[in-house]
């Protein structure tokens, strides 16, 4: 895995496969210390010279006894750099050093009583807590030298530690939620154990990374298309706080947004930050584009296909611009790239995916940043806080909420009722809370009754769900007075719908969006 590289010395996780790698290092950052994935196979030598904190090592769903599990260079615990295994990688770390790895035949799966005693990693936590367990296999003998600090009821050696050699081993997972005290045990950890100072912070972030644009771009111009999600606009300000009007942004406006987004971007960077913008209003071209088209992946391609094309006529008109800014993330990073064991599947490519034959060089701001930091970054750019919080919205825009064909008219119904929507979840204080909402409208119409008169128009479906990273997700249970409100206005202010439904599907086995 190539590595981000920060100024910061890292704590490394090591990752063995585990679905909460890269929960640990988010959890670590919360914790103000800045902390990146390696690959379990990376060499000792190669752990050396980064110089880290301290080690990590991740959970992972094999046993360390099957046939091609993930192993670490043995050297890693000769190097005297505080190293922690959690769960998997504690079993690791035991067979390494002289202990023991059996199945008892006692699995233990979900909320596990536990209780320390003595121990570096619980001081300052109840001796009986709640953690959460998820394991098969079982640490029967701690390493040489290891006093055992921690049990459960089926688990004897729930957590151990080696303090002259700096090695500490806990069975539970100290970075899920359901280990209430998890983010102490780890800060003990961190502070305690590994002296690291709490100094990664949003301000910090910002300064390196405006260092590291000024030494990337030096004089030259800086293109950068922003599409009015968070990540693009957060990129964009560091940019241009690095390297002020030696940036153009283009925001290609293909029509397909939520009510007044648009104007909110333009609003913000031109009015409000001076950034250079080029707003290229194209909703004509973009519609005209997908006349007569149903089938919602070619309404994707069509709209990719156009939205690059606007982009390099724009392009064009500004000459010869060396560098394009990119929003990666540090977690596309990971799932690109990376580590071998990592099971995620980027499902969608974004709209703005720009084309690979324009020659620029990119600039990646948030390459070292998961989502959350990018938050707490913009917040601290002084992004207004819609942008900020805005939720995951979907490159091709409301175009893939209206099944079947996009029309002007079809458009403007399912703005209007989206913003209704918006407007109400936000009143009710939910709009952080659900991952997504929003309306869908579908390609039906049914029959209904206004005043005396008998309708025949469309419905609008109100999808609402909970979720961590999209990959899974439940239908949120919305308040039903709040969907009273929403529906009441949505068929009363507007015009050509006269009934609405709830989706309430999960995913999987349905998606979130309907198409
Ligand atoms: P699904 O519908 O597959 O969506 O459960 C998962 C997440 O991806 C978003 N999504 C897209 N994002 N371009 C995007 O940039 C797309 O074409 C696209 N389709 C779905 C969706 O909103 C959800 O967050």
């Amino acid at each position: 895995m190539e590595l981000p590289v920060a100024e910061e010395r890292p704590v490394l996780v090591v990752d063995l496969g585990g679905q909460y790698s890269q929960l640990i290092a988010r959890r670590v950052r919360e914790c103000r210390v800045y902390s990146e994935l390696v690959a379990h196979d990376v060499s000792a030598a190669r752990i050396r010279a980064r110089n880290p904190l301290a080690l990590i090592l991740s959970g992972g769903p094999a046993s360390v006894y099957a046939e091609g599990a993930p192993h670490v260079d043995p050297e890693l615990f000769e190097l005297g750099i505080p190293t922690l295994g959690i769960c998997y990688g504690m079993q690791l770390m035991a067979l390494d050093l002289g202990g023991a790895v059996d199945r008892t035949g006692v699995s233990e799966f979900g909320k596990t009583s536990l209780e320390a005693e003595g121990g570096r990693l619980f001081e300052g936590v109840p001796e009986e807590q709640t953690v959460w367990m998820s394991h098969r296999d079982t640490v029967v003998r701690a390493p040489e030298g290891a006093d055992v600090v921690a049990s459960s009821p089926a688990t004897p050696i729930a957590a151990f530690e080696s303090p002259e050699r700096k090695l500490y081993g806990v069975q539970f997972h100290p970075e899920v939620v359901h280990t209430p005290h998890g983010q102490d045990i780890l800060k003990n950890f961190l502070y305690g154990v590994a002296d690291a100072p709490a100094t990664w912070t949003a301000t910090a972030v910002i300064e390196e990374q405006v260092e590291r644009i000024r030494a990337q771009v030096g004089r030259e111009r800086v293109l950068c298309a922003l599409s009015g999600g968070v990540d693009s606009a957060v990129a964009a300000l560091l940019v241009h706080k690095a390297i002020g009007d030696q940036l153009t942004c283009v925001f290609v406006d293909h029509g397909f947004l939520r009510k007044d987004e648009a104007v909110q971007v333009v609003e913000t960077f031109r009015g409000h930050f001076h950034v250079p913008l080029i707003h290229v209003q194209a909703e004509e071209r973009f519609l005209a584009r997908l006349e007569g088209v149903t089938d919602p992946e070619e309404k994707r391609r069509r709209i990719g296909e156009e939205f690059i094309r606007v982009f390099e006529e724009e392009a064009a008109k500004l000459g010869k611009i060396r560098y394009l800014v990119q929003g990666t993330l540090y977690s596309d990073v990971i799932e690109s790239g990376g580590s071998e064991n990592a099971a995620t599947i980027k499902s969608h490519h974004n709209v703005g995916g720009l084309p690979e034959d324009m020659e620029m060089e990119l600039v990646e701001p948030l390459r070292l940043l998961f989502k959350d930091e990018v938050r707490r970054v913009g917040a601290e750019l002084g992004l207004p806080e819609r942008m900020v919080w805005r939720q995951p919205f979907p490159g091709p825009g409301l175009s893939i909420r209206i099944i079947g064909e996009v029309t002007y008219e079809r458009l403007e119904i399912l703005r209007a009722a989206d913003s209704i929507l918006q407007e109400e979840i936000r009143r009710a204080g939910l709009y952080r809370e659900l991952w997504q909402s929003f309306a869908v409208l579908p390609a039906i119409r049914s029959v209904g009754v206004q005043g005396d008169e008998r309708t025949y128009a469309y419905p609008i479906v109100i999808r609402a769900v909970t979720s961590e990273d999209a990959m899974t997700a439940d239908w949120a249970r919305l308040p039903y007075d709040l969907l009273e409100t929403i529906s009441s206005r949505i068929i009363n202010e507007i015009p050509g719908v006269n009934r609405v439904a709830l989706d309430i599907s999960s995913k999987p086995p349905s998606t979130i969006e309907w198409e």
